[in-house]
């Protein structure tokens, strides 16, 4: 009986063993295969529905493990620029942070101060917590963007648009023919591009043409991203302030 009992217990203990053995085997190759063989076979199908991916593109895209240890961003600043599909993004931002009870940076309408440089004062108060999302129209201004959402911890966002479609599309929108002088119809951006406004008058558009919005008149998109009227025909200090945004972005 001890005998039969004794050649009992070691049976299922070598069949329990052997399982285990099993297992650990089966977990490893399943793993080598996530980390090896599944990736590549995702990287292929991606190459062939991309034909001019290269390699060094696909070197770039991120690793299975990059992948499953991605983690959201806690703090994001969008940087609204006109005319460039900001709103929509705007949107989607404000959705996201509403489903998942983040703060913004809110105005008092959906300006945060603009067309001023972005200053501290110029939000809401907001109380007890450090702001999660900036995605309300806010001109560039690094020192209180930075202060609010620094760098280490936070995404900065934007959007750049082709500058001549950008244009066409402020153009219209702001109305720039009627507050020019040159009307409200589908031929003034012609007669505002050949009849050359005086550098001088489009400086000074949004004060005296009444409506901010003119200060779009000449490169919206950097006015957006901040840089000063001063400088906007200087060519060494416009390559530099894109350098510069190309750090902060
Ligand atoms: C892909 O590569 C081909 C040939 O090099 C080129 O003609 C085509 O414009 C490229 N397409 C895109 C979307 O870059
Ligand atoms: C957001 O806040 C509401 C009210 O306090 C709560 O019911 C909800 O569960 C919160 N949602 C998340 C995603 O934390
Ligand atoms: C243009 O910008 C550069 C760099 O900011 C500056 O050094 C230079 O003085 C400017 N030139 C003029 C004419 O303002």
């Amino acid at each position: 009986m001890r005998i039969f009992h004794g050649s009992f217990v070691s049976r299922l203990l070598c069949l329990f063993v052997s399982l285990c053995v099993i297992s650990l085997v089966y977990v490893y190759v399943v793993n080598e295969q996530k980390l090896s063989g599944f990736r590549r076979t995702t990287y292929r199908t991606y190459r062939i529905t991309h034909k001019n991916v290269t390699k060094t593109d696909h070197d770039l895209l991120p690793t299975q493990l990059e992948r499953e240890s991605c983690v959201p961003m806690q703090q994001v600043l969008f940087l609204k620029t006109h005319k460039t599909g900001s709103s929509t993004m705007a949107n989607i931002f404000f959705r996201y942070g509403d489903s998942r009870n983040l703060t913004f940076v809110l105005g008092p309408g959906t300006l945060l101060g603009w067309p001023n440089k972005f200053r501290i004062a110029f939000p809401l108060r907001f109380f007890s917590k450090a702001p999660n999302i900036l995605c309300s129209h806010a001109r560039f201004n690094k020192q209180p963007m930075n202060w609010l959402f620094p760098k280490e911890t936070s995404k900065y966002v934007t959007i750049l648009r082709n500058p001549v479609d950008n244009f066409e599309s402020v153009f219209n929108f702001a109305h720039l023919g009627k507050s020019f002088g040159l009307g409200d119809n589908l031929d003034s951006l012609e007669k505002f591009l050949t009849k050359e406004l005086p550098f001088n008058q489009l400086q000074h558009a949004g004060k005296i043409k009444g409506g901010v919005m003119s200060y779009l008149a000449r490169n919206p998109m950097l006015f957006d991203l901040g840089l000063s009227f001063k400088y906007y025909q200087n060519l060494t200090a416009v390559n530099e302030y894109i350098q510069f945004l190309d750090n902060e972005f």
